[in-house]
């Protein structure tokens, strides 16, 4: 069953919506259950000041999102390329076997959202 970290996650997700004039995106699908995840970032001098999420999926996958943004926020960006989706699931206490997946998600949206700022800021470490 989920843990009490999924649920309240889920029951009241951080960070939810989209940030008008972000830096960068990141959106990334589930092939598996055709869920999908995107996230929008805000950076400051290589600092993650402000990110957001939409989350079309499961209660793991939206707890997840919820997580990676809480995560995130605040972290520089090379910090932030350092999460793993595993780093994710194990903040929320763990999930179900059959839900890791769902957790995929948020890091690899978050990294995509990385890489988008990235190639329009090549200059910033
Ligand atoms: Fe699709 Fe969980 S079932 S992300």
């Amino acid at each position: 069953m989920y843990t009490k970290k999924v649920k309240d996650h889920f029951m009241n997700p951080r960070n939810v919506g989209s940030i008008e004039n972000a830096d960068a995106q990141g959106e990334i699908g589930n092939p598996q259950c055709g869920d999908i995840m995107h996230i929008d970032i805000k950076v400051e001098n290589g600092v993650i000041v402000d990110i957001k999420f939409q989350t079309f999926g499961c209660a793991a996958a939206i707890a997840s999102s919820s997580m990676v943004t809480e995560i995130a926020k605040g972290k520089t960006l090379i910090e932030a390329e350092k999460l793993t989706n595993q780093m994710v699931a194990d903040a929320l206490g763990g999930l179900p076997p059959a839900k890791m997946h769902c957790s995929n998600l948020a890091a690899d949206a978050l990294h995509r959202a990385i890489q988008d700022y990235r190639r329009k800021h090549p200059e910033v470490e």
